[in-house]
């Protein structure tokens, strides 16, 4: 399987914990969708965060990445304080969140799609391109070399000119992610990515994510389906009511008592289903 190109993976500096929350609380009207909660990333991890509907699980990642500004608490990405940072300032310190559908465009081909995802990221202004200078023409070849790599990344390079609205949901899943990965991130957010995808494409999926890791990439995951979640997490951090009520890897929740008692026992259900 192909590599992605070189400067997607760039790696933290030696020691910084690629997220940290501390004691962070988030009210939403009268509301504590998160109460006092800790929990770190490390550089190169796949974590998940689970718990049951309303846990605070979605409210975490608005706080993350700046669409949310905590009650209270810290939360420091490789090292670096982003509490009152906007969205695209901690964007472009390498947070990325995956958007799914919504960055898809239907009409475009899937090639297309990338192309516009790495133009977005260029370094070449709109005159240049608009003039077809030697700079703009250099850099096309650049990104369109780029979005081959990505291709062949996502298995996705025999549907590379077909219409991502023909696409099957699983196939515009992987090209959502795609997309998010043009933006070069070194940590990378996830929420449900697997909502809706068949067994087959849930597996092509999870090995996409474990690819994704194996470039150096950190990933967060917010996902329900606990087979997936035990996989290929590294650690998982588990949420009840905004609260923390566990976190270890795979084997120690799958054992914790209140974790099953709060989550697994609907949630493995809901996995099997
Ligand atoms: N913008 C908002 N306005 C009001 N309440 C909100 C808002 N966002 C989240 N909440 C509330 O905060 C709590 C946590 O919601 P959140 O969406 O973070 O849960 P979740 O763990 O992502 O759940 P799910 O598994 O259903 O996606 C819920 O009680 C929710 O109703
Ligand atoms: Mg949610």
């Amino acid at each position: 399987m192909s590599a992605l190109p070189e400067d997607a993976a760039a790696s933290a500096p030696a020691g910084a914990t690629a997220l940290s929350l501390r004691d962070v609380t988030m009210r939403i009207a009268g509301l504590v969708a998160l109460n006092d909660v800790t929990l770190d990333v490390q550089p190169g991890q796949v974590v998940s965060l689970i718990g049951p509907n309303g846990a605070g699980k979605t409210t975490a990642f608005n706080v993350i990445s700046g669409y949310m500004r905590p009650t209270a608490g810290s939360v420091t990405l490789f090292g670096e304080e982003i509490v009152g940072r906007a969205p695209h300032e901690i964007a472009a310190r390498g947070l990325v969140r995956s958007f799914q559908r919504t960055s898809v465009f239907g009409q475009s081909t899937v090639f297309d799609n990338l192309l516009t995802a790495y133009h977005l990221q260029g370094r070449v202004g709109l005159v240049r391109s608009l003039l077809r200078l030697p700079a703009f023409l250099r850099e096309e070849a650049r990104l369109r070399a780029q979005v081959q790599t990505m291709l062949d990344f996502l298995g996705l390079a025999p549907r590379a000119h077909e219409l991502a609205a023909n696409l099957a949901y699983g196939e515009q899943r992987l090209l959502g992610v795609g997309i998010a990965l043009a933006a070069q991130p070194r940590l990378l957010l996830l929420d449900e990515p697997a909502a809706g995808l068949n067994p087959s494409e849930t597996d092509a999926f999870k090995a996409m994510i474990r690819r994704i890791s194996e470039q150096g990439i950190t990933v967060l995951l917010v996902e329900h389906d606990m087979h997936m979640v035990m996989s290929i997490s590294d650690d998982i951090v588990v949420l009840n009511q905004g609260q923390r009520i566990a976190a270890g890897p795979p084997a120690v929740i799958q054992q914790h008592p209140e974790v099953i008692r709060a989550y697994l026992g609907s949630g493995l259900k809901r996995a099997q289903a």
